[in-house]
């Protein structure tokens, strides 16, 4: 494996709110994923998790600290560098998927590689498609779709303009055993052929075992630090 550190977060605290609302939900998380590495972050509900990939991701800023992709800090992109950055860098899925319920499953899956005006290889989109079970749905609306439909969507939109980094926020939260399988089992073999760098939150062990490292997230800090 290439040694070289793809995120580097350093220092990361992030507080919510202010006064009595005041949280805390990261309280200095420092760590590396090296590029191509498979990374799984666990820990109890309200830990962190979420918070750390938004900012990660530069969906979220930080309070303070830092985090560098490919040796760039993320904060000092301008707003545009930001949005071009994560369009051409990052595949998210996110938690709670955020479709867009105006667009059909095809629209929504293609909507990354549409708005980056880069062509598609509709093989790859088709296998994408094919191996999460969706082909049936390609022309339906994300509100005619199940939970796991509409997460198994989310999946796709994110690997389809084959990003660097993957980050996947409980990416088989609500799928079933053999759909997770599956989800896993795409996400290694597309890291195996394009040496994608993943990062995935997760509560399931069986999808954690799989990582080649995993991150135990407590209180907004790492555990055994
Ligand atoms: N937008 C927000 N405004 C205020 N507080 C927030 C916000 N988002 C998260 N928090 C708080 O920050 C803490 C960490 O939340 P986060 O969503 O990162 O947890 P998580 O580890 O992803 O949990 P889960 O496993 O339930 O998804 C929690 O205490 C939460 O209430
Ligand atoms: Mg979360």
């Amino acid at each position: 494996m290439n040694t070289r550190n793809i995120v580097m977060v350093d220092n990361l605290h992030k507080i919510y709110g202010s006064g009595e609302a005041k949280t805390n939900a990261l309280n200095g998380i420092s760590m590396s994923v090296k590029e191509g590495e498979f990374v799984a972050i666990v820990g109890t509900s309200g830990s962190g998790k979420s918070t750390l990939l938004h900012i990660i991701g530069g969906i979220d800023n930080s309070s303070e600290g830092k985090v560098l992709i490919d040796g760039v800090d993320i904060s000092e992109l301008s707003e545009n560098e930001m949005i071009k950055f994560r369009r051409d860098k990052i595949g998210y899925i996110y938690q709670d998927y955020n479709l867009i319920p105006i667009l059909t499953v095809k629209e929504n899956i293609y909507l990354p590689a549409s708005l980056s005006g880069g062509d598609v290889e509709t093989d790859y989109y088709d296998q994408i498609v094919e191996e999460l079970e969706l082909s049936e749905k390609e022309n339906v609306f994300p509100n005619e779709l199940s939970g796991g439909q509409q997460q198994r969507v989310a999946i796709a939109r994110a690997l389809i303009n084959k990003p660097d980094i993957i980050l996947a926020d409980e990416p088989t939260g609500n799928l079933d055993k053999e759909n997770s399988e599956k989800v896993v089992n795409l996400l290694k073999r597309i890291k195996a052929n394009h040496k994608q760098t993943i990062i995935l939150i997760t509560h399931d062990y069986n999808v954690a075992k799989e990582a080649d490292r995993i991150i135990r997230i407590e209180d907004g800090k790492l555990e055994n630090e």
